[in-house]
């Protein structure tokens, strides 16, 4: 074996080398599990007040508020339409706000006070926003009410409270219940059958507004 040959050899065995330590040290870091995925869903208990009785969750941890309302406690009234945040149709009360409930998970509200639409009223003692929805034809198919009308309920709340939108005109005078200011609050709350005219009506109706 000539000087050459010794080269040749040396550079091939490094090479060898080299791939025996590259996959050595790539395929247990490629097999590698992350921890939660070797130890499954992880479950939690969680407990909260909805529409006022106490209720005790054991859920996964990813359960959406949502989805632990109306899986867990079959209260459907509250609708799932995007489940992504965009139609407000998921809409509930936690703690006096209004939020989408596809959006948050469950286990983030231990001790919370949760209203649904189950909550405000029934067919036998509704809610005067679900009076006037009723009055001024505020739906079609139905769909989004649920999540409007809790929404419209938290609103006149916010707007009751002085908390000022993006076209409150004034800061530091308390805002009222125009349409402009409606509309705005609202804005979140899609309705595909466009009643949104009627809609406006009732919560302006309520709010003791002009529309
Ligand atoms: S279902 Fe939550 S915002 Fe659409
Ligand atoms: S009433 Fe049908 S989506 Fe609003």
């Amino acid at each position: 074996m000539d000087e050459s040959s010794e080269v040749r050899m040396s550079r091939r065995d490094l090479l060898i080398a080299g791939a025996v330590t590259v996959s050595g040290a790539a395929v247990p870091s490629a097999m590698a599990q992350p921890p939660q995925a070797q130890a499954g869903p992880v479950a939690s208990h969680v407990s909260f007040s909805v529409n006022g009785k106490p209720a005790s969750l054991k859920l996964d941890t990813r359960t959406t508020l949502l989805d632990a309302l109306r899986e867990h406690l079959r209260l459907t009234g509250t609708k799932k339409g995007c489940d992504q945040g965009q139609c407000g149709a998921c809409t509930v009360i936690v703690d006096g706000r209004r939020i989408n409930s596809c959006l948050t998970l469950a286990i983030m509200h231990e001790g919370a006070k949760i209203t649904t639409i189950e909550g405000l009223g029934d067919k036998d003692r509704m809610h005067p926003m679900q009076a006037a929805f009723v009055r001024h034809d505020g739906y079609q198919c139905g769909y989004c009410t649920p999540g409007q009308i809790c929404s419209a309920v938290a609103v006149l709340d916010e707007i009751r409270q002085g908390i000022p939108s993006h076209v409150s005109a004034d800061l530091n005078a308390p805002p009222q219940p125009t349409g402009a200011e409606i509309r705005e609050r609202m804005s979140g709350n899609i309705c595909r059958c466009g009643a949104y005219s009627n809609i406006l009506d009732a919560i302006t109706e309520v709010g003791g507004g002009k529309a």
